[in-house]
Protein backbone atom coordinates (compact mmCIF):
# COMPACT_ATOMS: atom_id res chain seq x y z
CA UNK A 1 0.00 0.00 0.00
CA UNK A 2 1.22 3.86 -0.90
CA UNK A 3 2.02 5.62 2.22
CA UNK A 4 -0.31 8.06 2.85
CA UNK A 5 0.44 11.84 2.17
CA UNK A 6 1.73 14.14 5.22
CA UNK A 7 1.67 18.06 4.05
CA UNK A 8 3.21 21.01 6.84
CA UNK A 9 4.86 24.11 6.49
CA UNK A 10 6.39 26.58 8.68
CA UNK A 11 6.53 30.22 8.45
CA UNK A 12 9.84 31.52 7.34
CA UNK A 13 10.09 34.16 10.88
CA UNK A 14 12.58 32.91 13.04
CA UNK A 15 16.39 33.97 13.08
CA UNK A 16 17.28 30.94 15.36
CA UNK A 17 15.41 27.74 16.88
CA UNK A 18 15.46 25.17 20.02
CA UNK A 19 13.72 22.70 22.06
CA UNK A 20 10.47 24.58 21.72
CA UNK A 21 10.65 24.05 18.04
CA UNK A 22 11.91 20.37 18.82
CA UNK A 23 8.95 18.99 20.50
CA UNK A 24 6.39 21.36 18.87
CA UNK A 25 6.95 20.40 15.72
CA UNK A 26 10.25 18.45 14.42
CA UNK A 27 10.19 15.77 16.64
CA UNK A 28 6.79 14.26 15.18
CA UNK A 29 8.53 14.92 11.35
CA UNK A 30 11.14 12.58 12.50
CA UNK A 31 8.66 10.04 13.84
CA UNK A 32 6.69 10.51 10.66
CA UNK A 33 9.38 10.09 8.04
CA UNK A 34 9.34 6.72 7.85
CA UNK A 35 5.93 6.07 7.76
CA UNK A 36 4.35 8.91 5.76
CA UNK A 37 5.04 10.52 2.27
CA UNK A 38 6.51 13.73 3.63
CA UNK A 39 6.14 16.96 2.14
CA UNK A 40 7.85 20.00 4.13
CA UNK A 41 7.30 23.74 3.04
CA UNK A 42 8.91 26.96 3.72
CA UNK A 43 5.10 29.50 3.79
CA UNK A 44 7.47 32.34 2.67
CA UNK A 45 4.27 33.80 1.15
CA UNK A 46 2.63 32.84 4.53
CA UNK A 47 5.19 35.41 6.48
CA UNK A 48 4.15 38.11 3.98
CA UNK A 49 1.04 38.46 5.46
CA UNK A 50 2.26 40.55 8.49
CA UNK A 51 6.08 40.86 7.19
CA UNK A 52 6.70 42.42 4.01
CA UNK A 53 8.52 45.14 5.34
CA UNK A 54 11.07 42.50 5.94
CA UNK A 55 10.99 40.43 3.01
CA UNK A 56 14.10 40.67 1.65
CA UNK A 57 15.40 38.47 4.84
CA UNK A 58 12.85 35.96 4.10
CA UNK A 59 15.37 34.02 2.11
CA UNK A 60 17.88 33.40 4.48
CA UNK A 61 15.29 32.49 7.13
CA UNK A 62 14.23 29.42 4.65
CA UNK A 63 17.57 28.53 4.99
CA UNK A 64 18.12 28.72 8.28
CA UNK A 65 14.83 26.73 9.08
CA UNK A 66 15.62 23.75 5.99
CA UNK A 67 19.53 23.41 7.49
CA UNK A 68 17.47 23.08 11.34
CA UNK A 69 15.29 20.66 10.35
CA UNK A 70 18.18 18.57 8.84
CA UNK A 71 20.58 19.26 11.96
CA UNK A 72 18.12 17.69 13.95
CA UNK A 73 17.38 14.72 12.09
CA UNK A 74 14.75 15.32 9.51
CA UNK A 75 15.85 13.28 6.79
CA UNK A 76 16.10 15.11 3.19
CA UNK A 77 16.43 11.25 1.46
CA UNK A 78 12.80 10.81 2.86
CA UNK A 79 11.31 14.04 2.88
CA UNK A 80 10.19 16.46 0.23
CA UNK A 81 11.72 20.24 1.05
CA UNK A 82 10.23 23.17 -1.16
CA UNK A 83 8.91 26.82 -0.90
CA UNK A 84 5.37 27.88 -0.83
CA UNK A 85 6.14 30.41 -3.29
CA UNK A 86 7.49 27.70 -5.93
CA UNK A 87 4.32 25.79 -6.01
CA UNK A 88 2.80 28.28 -8.07
CA UNK A 89 -0.62 26.21 -8.91
CA UNK A 90 -1.35 26.99 -5.04
CA UNK A 91 -2.05 30.50 -6.17
CA UNK A 92 -4.84 29.74 -8.65
CA UNK A 93 -6.64 26.99 -6.18
CA UNK A 94 -6.29 29.61 -3.95
CA UNK A 95 -8.46 32.20 -5.65
CA UNK A 96 -11.32 29.40 -6.20
CA UNK A 97 -11.59 28.74 -2.55
CA UNK A 98 -11.80 32.41 -1.82
CA UNK A 99 -15.12 32.40 -3.61
CA UNK A 100 -16.29 29.38 -1.35
CA UNK A 101 -15.94 31.10 2.25
CA UNK A 102 -17.66 34.19 3.49
CA UNK A 103 -15.65 37.49 4.92
CA UNK A 104 -18.14 36.86 8.27
CA UNK A 105 -16.37 33.40 9.12
CA UNK A 106 -12.36 34.68 8.12
CA UNK A 107 -13.19 37.49 10.23
CA UNK A 108 -13.93 35.38 13.35
CA UNK A 109 -10.72 33.74 13.51
CA UNK A 110 -9.23 34.32 16.65
CA UNK A 111 -5.80 34.05 14.98
CA UNK A 112 -6.68 36.90 13.03
CA UNK A 113 -7.79 38.77 16.47
CA UNK A 114 -4.38 37.96 17.81
CA UNK A 115 -2.03 39.40 14.73
CA UNK A 116 -4.61 42.41 14.82
CA UNK A 117 -4.14 43.11 18.66
CA UNK A 118 0.19 42.52 18.07
CA UNK A 119 -0.44 45.86 15.76
CA UNK A 120 -0.25 44.04 12.58
CA UNK A 121 -2.26 46.01 9.35
CA UNK A 122 -5.79 43.86 8.93
CA UNK A 123 -4.58 43.27 4.64
CA UNK A 124 -6.82 41.46 2.62
CA UNK A 125 -3.62 39.18 2.46
CA UNK A 126 -3.80 38.88 6.14
CA UNK A 127 -7.78 38.28 6.21
CA UNK A 128 -6.90 35.24 4.01
CA UNK A 129 -4.27 33.09 5.48
CA UNK A 130 -6.52 30.30 6.01
CA UNK A 131 -7.60 30.13 2.64
CA UNK A 132 -4.01 30.20 1.43
CA UNK A 133 -3.31 27.60 4.04
CA UNK A 134 -5.85 25.53 3.18
CA UNK A 135 -4.91 25.71 -0.58
CA UNK A 136 -1.17 24.60 0.66
CA UNK A 137 -3.09 21.47 2.32
CA UNK A 138 -5.23 20.44 -0.35
CA UNK A 139 -3.27 21.20 -3.32
CA UNK A 140 -1.17 18.47 -2.42
CA UNK A 141 -3.72 16.07 -1.47
CA UNK A 142 -2.54 15.43 1.85
CA UNK A 143 -3.90 12.98 4.08
CA UNK A 144 -2.77 14.30 7.41
CA UNK A 145 -1.61 17.90 8.44
CA UNK A 146 0.57 18.15 11.71
CA UNK A 147 -0.06 22.14 13.22
CA UNK A 148 0.19 23.46 16.62
CA UNK A 149 -2.84 23.76 18.57
CA UNK A 150 -3.23 27.48 17.55
CA UNK A 151 -3.54 26.46 14.40
CA UNK A 152 -6.42 23.65 14.68
CA UNK A 153 -9.21 26.17 13.47
CA UNK A 154 -7.37 26.31 10.01
CA UNK A 155 -7.16 22.81 9.21
CA UNK A 156 -11.19 22.81 10.05
CA UNK A 157 -11.38 25.58 7.26
CA UNK A 158 -9.42 23.64 4.97
CA UNK A 159 -11.64 20.66 5.44
CA UNK A 160 -15.02 22.73 5.05
CA UNK A 161 -13.59 24.26 2.22
CA UNK A 162 -12.56 20.60 0.56
CA UNK A 163 -15.81 19.04 1.13
CA UNK A 164 -17.85 22.20 -0.19
CA UNK A 165 -15.70 22.28 -3.20
CA UNK A 166 -16.40 18.41 -3.56
CA UNK A 167 -19.58 18.57 -2.93
CA UNK A 168 -20.03 21.41 -5.73
CA UNK A 169 -18.58 19.84 -8.26
CA UNK A 170 -16.81 16.19 -7.74
CA UNK A 171 -14.65 14.18 -5.05
CA UNK A 172 -11.46 15.51 -6.31
CA UNK A 173 -9.53 17.31 -3.15
CA UNK A 174 -8.92 15.37 -0.68
CA UNK A 175 -10.35 15.92 3.10
CA UNK A 176 -7.19 16.03 5.66
CA UNK A 177 -7.46 15.10 9.03
CA UNK A 178 -5.34 17.33 11.29
CA UNK A 179 -2.62 16.23 13.85
CA UNK A 180 -1.49 18.49 16.70
CA UNK A 181 1.57 19.13 17.88
CA UNK A 182 2.56 19.21 21.31
CA UNK A 183 3.75 22.47 23.30
CA UNK A 184 6.94 22.88 25.48
CA UNK A 185 6.57 24.67 28.36
CA UNK A 186 8.52 27.53 29.04
CA UNK A 187 11.76 27.43 31.13
CA UNK A 188 10.16 30.40 33.53
CA UNK A 189 7.19 27.72 34.21
CA UNK A 190 4.83 29.82 31.83
CA UNK A 191 3.66 30.15 27.82
CA UNK A 192 5.52 28.43 25.63
CA UNK A 193 9.12 27.63 25.06
CA UNK A 194 10.93 30.22 22.75
CA UNK A 195 11.85 33.54 21.60
CA UNK A 196 9.63 35.91 24.02
CA UNK A 197 10.04 33.41 27.64
CA UNK A 198 13.76 32.89 26.41
CA UNK A 199 14.05 29.43 25.85
CA UNK A 200 16.96 26.89 25.06
CA UNK A 201 18.63 27.45 21.03
CA UNK A 202 20.69 25.16 19.14
CA UNK A 203 23.26 27.58 18.68
CA UNK A 204 23.54 28.40 22.18
CA UNK A 205 27.05 27.51 23.78
CA UNK A 206 27.00 25.01 26.73
CA UNK A 207 27.77 27.98 28.80
CA UNK A 208 24.51 29.47 27.75
CA UNK A 209 22.05 26.16 28.16
CA UNK A 210 23.83 25.81 31.64
CA UNK A 211 22.89 29.31 32.78
CA UNK A 212 19.06 28.80 31.32
CA UNK A 213 18.84 25.11 33.06
CA UNK A 214 20.17 26.30 36.29
CA UNK A 215 17.85 29.24 37.09
CA UNK A 216 14.75 27.16 35.51
CA UNK A 217 11.57 27.25 37.26
CA UNK A 218 10.66 24.78 39.51
CA UNK A 219 7.96 23.82 42.34
CA UNK A 220 7.60 27.07 43.81
CA UNK A 221 6.56 25.78 47.27
CA UNK A 222 9.59 24.11 48.11
CA UNK A 223 11.70 26.18 49.82
CA UNK A 224 14.88 23.44 50.86
CA UNK A 225 16.04 20.31 49.95
CA UNK A 226 14.51 18.37 52.58
CA UNK A 227 10.94 19.57 51.56
CA UNK A 228 8.62 17.02 49.38
CA UNK A 229 8.39 18.40 46.14
CA UNK A 230 5.99 17.98 43.37
CA UNK A 231 6.94 16.48 39.94
CA UNK A 232 3.63 16.69 38.13
CA UNK A 233 3.38 19.85 35.86
CA UNK A 234 7.31 20.85 37.37
CA UNK A 235 8.92 22.07 34.43
CA UNK A 236 12.32 20.59 35.16
CA UNK A 237 11.23 17.11 35.10
CA UNK A 238 8.80 18.11 32.13
CA UNK A 239 12.09 18.76 30.39
CA UNK A 240 13.49 15.37 32.09
CA UNK A 241 10.90 13.55 30.49
CA UNK A 242 11.55 15.18 26.68
CA UNK A 243 15.21 14.77 26.90
CA UNK A 244 17.18 12.88 29.61
CA UNK A 245 17.76 9.69 27.71
CA UNK A 246 18.78 7.96 31.19
CA UNK A 247 15.10 6.89 32.50
CA UNK A 248 16.62 4.99 35.72
CA UNK A 249 18.21 8.72 36.55
CA UNK A 250 14.80 10.09 35.84
CA UNK A 251 13.15 7.70 38.42
CA UNK A 252 15.46 8.11 40.81
CA UNK A 253 15.40 11.86 40.63
CA UNK A 254 11.94 11.91 40.82
CA UNK A 255 11.39 9.27 43.57
CA UNK A 256 14.20 11.46 46.03
CA UNK A 257 12.96 14.86 44.74
CA UNK A 258 9.00 13.40 46.51
CA UNK A 259 10.38 12.23 49.55
CA UNK A 260 12.53 15.46 49.61
CA UNK A 261 15.87 13.76 50.04
CA UNK A 262 17.24 15.58 46.50
CA UNK A 263 18.26 19.25 45.85
CA UNK A 264 17.41 21.49 42.94
CA UNK A 265 20.95 21.76 42.01
CA UNK A 266 21.36 18.07 41.59
CA UNK A 267 18.20 17.70 39.59
CA UNK A 268 19.18 20.62 37.17
CA UNK A 269 22.38 19.66 36.72
CA UNK A 270 21.37 16.34 35.44
CA UNK A 271 18.72 18.20 32.87
CA UNK A 272 21.87 20.23 31.84
CA UNK A 273 24.08 17.15 30.96
CA UNK A 274 21.17 15.21 29.14
CA UNK A 275 20.44 18.73 27.40
CA UNK A 276 24.16 18.41 26.64
CA UNK A 277 23.56 14.48 25.33
CA UNK A 278 20.71 15.70 23.18
CA UNK A 279 22.13 18.93 21.77
CA UNK A 280 25.44 18.03 20.76
CA UNK A 281 25.06 15.60 17.96
CA UNK A 282 22.55 18.60 16.47
CA UNK A 283 25.85 20.78 16.72
CA UNK A 284 27.97 18.48 15.05
CA UNK A 285 25.53 17.79 12.23
CA UNK A 286 25.13 21.74 11.82
CA UNK A 287 28.60 22.21 11.77
CA UNK A 288 28.83 19.64 8.54
CA UNK A 289 25.97 20.80 6.93
CA UNK A 290 27.61 24.25 6.88
CA UNK A 291 30.64 22.82 5.55
CA UNK A 292 28.51 21.31 2.22
CA UNK A 293 27.34 25.23 1.85
CA UNK A 294 23.69 27.03 1.29
CA UNK A 295 24.15 25.15 -2.81
CA UNK A 296 23.29 22.10 -0.93
CA UNK A 297 20.32 23.29 0.31
CA UNK A 298 19.00 24.97 -2.65
CA UNK A 299 19.37 21.57 -4.76
CA UNK A 300 17.78 19.95 -2.31
CA UNK A 301 14.64 22.69 -2.59
CA UNK A 302 14.90 22.10 -6.17
CA UNK A 303 14.48 18.78 -6.27
CA UNK A 304 11.58 18.89 -4.12
CA UNK A 305 10.07 21.86 -5.59
CA UNK A 306 9.92 19.54 -9.12
CA UNK A 307 8.32 16.42 -7.40
CA UNK A 308 5.71 19.62 -5.30
CA UNK A 309 4.66 20.74 -8.91
CA UNK A 310 3.79 17.18 -10.01
CA UNK A 311 1.55 16.91 -7.18
CA UNK A 312 0.28 20.31 -7.58
CA UNK A 313 -0.24 20.24 -11.33
CA UNK A 314 -2.17 16.97 -11.25
CA UNK A 315 -4.41 18.42 -8.83
CA UNK A 316 -5.26 21.22 -10.61
CA UNK A 317 -5.69 19.30 -13.98
CA UNK A 318 -8.59 16.89 -12.16
CA UNK A 319 -10.48 20.43 -10.72
CA UNK A 320 -10.12 22.20 -13.71
CA UNK A 321 -11.99 18.95 -15.55
CA UNK A 322 -14.40 18.55 -12.75
CA UNK A 323 -15.31 22.40 -13.08
CA UNK A 324 -15.17 22.01 -16.96
CA UNK A 325 -13.02 24.59 -17.63
N1 LIG B 1 0.01 28.60 9.37
C1 LIG B 1 1.10 27.79 9.80
C2 LIG B 1 1.78 28.49 11.00
O1 LIG B 1 1.62 29.66 11.19
C3 LIG B 1 2.08 27.57 8.69
C4 LIG B 1 1.43 26.94 7.53
C5 LIG B 1 1.09 27.52 6.34
C6 LIG B 1 1.00 25.58 7.44
N2 LIG B 1 0.51 26.62 5.52
C7 LIG B 1 0.43 25.42 6.16
C8 LIG B 1 1.06 24.49 8.31
C9 LIG B 1 -0.09 24.20 5.74
C10 LIG B 1 0.53 23.27 7.89
C11 LIG B 1 -0.03 23.14 6.62
O2 LIG B 1 2.49 27.82 11.70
Amino acid sequence: MSKKLLVTGDRASGDSYGIGAYIGSLKNRIECQDDYECFIFSADYHTLTTDIDNANEIGKKILELIKTQISVGVDPEKVVFYRQSKIVETFRLHTLLSMLISMSELERQPTLKEKISQGKRMTYGLVGYPVLMASDILIMRANVVPVGKDQEAHVEITKELAEKFNSMFREVLTVPEKMINPVLIGLDGKGKSGKSTGGIFFNDTSEEVKKKVMSMYTDPNRIKATDPGTVKGNPVFIYHDYFNDNLDEVKDLKERYEKGKVGDVEVKEKLFLAIERFLNPIREKRNEIEKLGDEYIFDLLETGEKRANEVAEQTMKSVDEVMKF
